[in-house]
């Protein structure tokens, strides 16, 4: 899939690569932060890895750890054989490389050519604790991770970082000095039609701009969750699954779980009137 980048993300984009800095994208739900790490590893032809934060990750999870089974299994089995072997060498042996798991933050230091660096995406990491922001702070400045066992390992080849923040909490300054730092705004009327378009071809261009409108419309109304490209784009793919060729106030009632997800938000914009909200919308962007 391709992306549809505005002049302002195409220039971020091109720094954080030219700059060799890492690129953290704020924004709201659904405006195509993680879409833009895609499409980098799609135009370098390299890998992309992935960092998914939540609350409470640490270090096991995203940077490495040891597989215990096949540990256990290597003593058992040193057991079996009978081997002779003192205590210092059979624990030497349980911390060979064969037996650590590469976790996504070590993975993305492994990578040797400079023409297709790995694209590191660490998304969400507002959701991860303080401590965990520390740490990437750490790795970030360095690209070297130390285990105990085994060494320091440094990346040949620098990966390509992007983070990503639905702005839960505030991330530290220190951490953001790092980074070149882009707010992803919702697109523009026309750009968010192309996009539409270009992820479901099957809708005709008057529907595309009509649900472009409204959505674009919808964010104009303090929603408690404004509607993201994502849902313009559910939406449109479940309009066209009816072969709707118009939005209609009919079919946006019977279809407005593909765009709202709030309650609150349904009712508000069922007090506006849905009539009303689409006349406004077409007649802003004579969709
Ligand atoms: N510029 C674009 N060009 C093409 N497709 C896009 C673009 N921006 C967003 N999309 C599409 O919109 C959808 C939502 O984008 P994405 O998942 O990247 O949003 P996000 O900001 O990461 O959302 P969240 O905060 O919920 O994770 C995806 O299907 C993506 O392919
Ligand atoms: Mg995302």
């Amino acid at each position: 899939m391709e992306y549809l980048a505005d002049l302002k993300i195409a220039t971020v984009a091109f720094l954080a690569l030219s700059l060799e800095k890492p690129l953290l994208l704020e924004g709201d739900a659904g405006v195509g932060k993680t879409e833009l790490a895609l499409a980098l590893s799609r135009l370098f032809g390299s890998d992309l890895i992935r960092l998914q934060c939540y609350e409470g990750i640490d270090s096991t999870q995203a940077v490495y750890d040891w597989d215990y089974a096949k540990q256990l299994l290597h003593l058992r089995a040193t057991e079996a054989v009978g081997v002779q072997t003192d205590r210092t060498s059979l624990e030497a042996e349980l911390y060979e490389d064969r037996y650590l798991v590469e976790r996504p933050l070590l993975r993305s230091l492994g990578y040797s050519d400079p023409s297709r660096p790995p694209v590191l995406l660490i998304d969400e990491l507002d959701r991860a604790d303080d401590e965990f922001e520390a740490f990437l702070l750490e790795l970030l400045s360095t690209f070297e991770i130390t285990i105990p066992e085994l060494g320091t390992r440094r990346a040949l080849v620098k990966p390509i970082v992007i983070l990503t923040s639905n702005r839960t909490r505030d991330l530290h300054d220190a951490l953001k000095r790092r980074c070149l730092y882009l707010w992803v705004d919702h697109p523009a009327f026309e750009r968010e039609v192309e996009i539409i378009r270009l992820h479901v071809p099957d809708a005709s261009e008057v529907l595309s701009a009509q649900i472009g409108a409204i959505v674009q419309e919808f964010r104009r109304q303090g929603l408690v969750k404004p509607p993201g490209i994502a849902e313009a784009i559910d939406w449109a793919s479940a309009l066209t699954s009816l072969s709707a060729v118009e939005v209609t106030p009919e079919w946006l009632e019977m279809t407005l779980g593909a765009v709202i997800k709030y309650r609150e938000d349904e009712e508000r914009l069922a007090s506006i009137g849905v009539g009303t909200l689409i006349k406004q919308a077409f007649a802003r962007f004579g969709a």
